[in-house]
């Protein structure tokens, strides 16, 4: 086997147990900025931190990229994975014990927090106020799961995508968002002052990029890329592109 990649890597990439022979496959919801966005001018046709981060670690293993564009709460549940339908989620997916049962994780590389979006002005100020109210989250997302917890009394609404919430918010369908702080910065950023952010929460959560479980060559093969962007000071480059002030 003379194998397809160019093989720059320490791991042949025959070991890597890859969708298609030389490339690294991506499986991503999109768009969820500033981490998954469509991108013509890109060359996989997607950009964000996810992306960057993972045509980096592509390079590093000498892979080509190609990003497909999925559904979170196949990708969280582990289902598109384990269906070979991609080598790796790069979906800002928070690392969970849950979610280890059917995945399994690089090491994390973006530390999140939880938050609530609302029409600005509203009378909604806190987690506390969403009693009765439409609070929309994404499904399958550690949000829908923080917001059962602790807005067991709100009328929570399960949108298949980040989208789907901010647009439903800005029809008033939905009288909050509770979902990742960077994505909820992102879609009041874009609302120029229609939208703002009334509460954070630390759940001290860290994104991972899932991989088939099983495939420890691949994770390990992913966490020493990591390691290397780390080291080389491109991590930070890439960090502050997506997230200086
Ligand atoms: N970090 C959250 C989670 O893991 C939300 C991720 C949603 N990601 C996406 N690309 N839609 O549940």
């Amino acid at each position: 086997d003379t194998g397809t990649g160019t093989g720059t890597g320490d791991v042949a990439a025959a070991d890597l147990d890859l969708v298609t022979d030389g490339t690294l496959t991506v499986c991503s919801d999109v768009p969820y900025p500033p981490f998954e966005d469509f991108d013509e001018s890109a060359p996989s046709g997607f950009s964000g931190f996810d992306i960057d981060i993972v045509q980096a670690v592509a390079d590093g293993l000498g892979l080509d990229l190609a990003v497909k564009d999925s559904s979170f709460d196949g990708l969280q549940s582990g289902l598109s994975l384990n269906a070979g339908e991609c080598d790796l989620a790069a979906s800002a997916m928070t690392i969970t014990d849950d979610r280890k049962k059917n995945l399994d994780f690089s090491e994390g590389y973006y530390d999140s927090l939880q938050s609530l979006l609302v029409p600005a002005g509203s009378d909604i100020t806190a987690i506390g106020d969403l009693a009765g109210k439409k609070v929309g989250v994404q499904q399958g997302t550690t949000g829908e799961a923080y917001t059962k917890e602790n807005a067991a009394d709100a009328d929570i609404i399960a949108f298949p995508s980040n989208a789907e919430m901010f647009q439903a918010i800005q029809a008033g369908q939905v009288a909050a968002l509770l979902q990742d702080l960077p994505v909820n910065v992102d879609n009041a950023k874009k609302s120029d002052g229609k939208f703002e952010i009334v509460e954070e929460y630390d759940t001290e959560e860290t994104y991972g990029l899932a991989i088939k479980k099983g495939n420890t060559a691949l994770v390990e093969a992913v966490d020493k890329q990591l390691g290397e962007l780390r080291e080389s000071g491109e991590y930070d480059t890439l960090y502050d592109k997506y997230f200086s002030a």
